[in-house]
């Protein structure tokens, strides 16, 4: 049985005291059993956000770390750091982290390799833009990042990461993937992991759909075979977020 999982992104959004209030709306409304439900949170709201989810059912996430282990990187977190407070889940390669802060697949296997090493679990995100789609380019991008992004992960590895499929035309723009598009590509995605492992172990692995998920859409896009939850962004800072958990 796949773990069902419900990411939030809060991006960055929530200063220490929003993030406090935020918390303190949302925890009571999401309280199950049966899923997982991560606040990703931005690095400064961490430890306090960390301390409110201790004996909640909510796991706390990063939104992004580097891969070396300490030293002169300006800015950058550890996967050590995100441990210490308590973080189980980190979001890698978001498209957002590819096109503004050019990282590429290269840098993002390397998260990856140290996230899984460190005993983080690092939620992957790849999609592809709207230009690809029209050109009919999507499952051979989704495959080279995927190939790229998970190289060198064994086989035993794998089964601790989630994979996320965010189509980047359908990100914070209202316009979500049908629950048959997104249902094409996760299906895909777990095609390409049955080749790249078997078919057991890419029957393990989760794989999210993100982009555009509202208290409207998601049960519908939930209720797909290969979605095994979503990664919520924009409806993830409303109360509105509680009804996607339950969807
Ligand atoms: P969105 O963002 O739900 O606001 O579209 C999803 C994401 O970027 O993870």
């Amino acid at each position: 049985m796949r773990k069902k999982i419900v990411a939030a992104n809060w991006k960055m959004n929530m200063n220490v005291k929003e993030a406090k209030s935020l918390c303190k709306t949302l925890l009571p409304l999401v309280k199950t059993n049966d899923k997982t439900v991560v606040f990703c949170v931005p690095s400064i709201d961490i430890t306090e956000v960390g301390k409110m989810l201790k004996g909640t059912n909510v796991k706390l996430g990063a939104q992004n770390m580097f891969y070396e282990e300490k030293g002169a990187y300006t800015g950058e977190i550890s996967a050590d750091m995100l441990l210490s407070t308590g973080v189980e889940y980190v979001i890698i390669g978001h498209s957002e982290r590819r096109q503004i802060f050019k990282e590429n697949d290269v840098m993002i296997n390397k998260k990856i390799k140290k996230a899984i090493t460190s005993g983080l679990i690092p939620i992957m995100c790849v999609g592809e833009t709207l230009t690809q789609r029209e050109k009919n380019e999507t499952l051979d991008h989704i495959k080279n990042q995927l190939e790229k992004g998970l190289k060198s992960v064994s086989k035993e590895e794998i089964k601790n990461v989630v994979l996320a499929y965010e189509p980047i035309w359908a990100i914070g723009t209202g316009h979500t993937a049908t629950s048959k598009q997104a249902e094409e590509v996760c299906a895909y995605i777990r095609k390409v992991l049955t080749e790249m492992y078997d078919k057991k172990t890419a029957d393990e692995v989760s794989i999210l759909y993100g982009g555009s998920v509202n208290e409207k859409n998601a049960k519908e896009l939930f209720s797909k075979k290969n979605i095994d939850g979503g990664l919520i962004g924009g409806a993830s800072l409303k109360p509105e977020f509680a009804e996607i958990v339950s969807a």
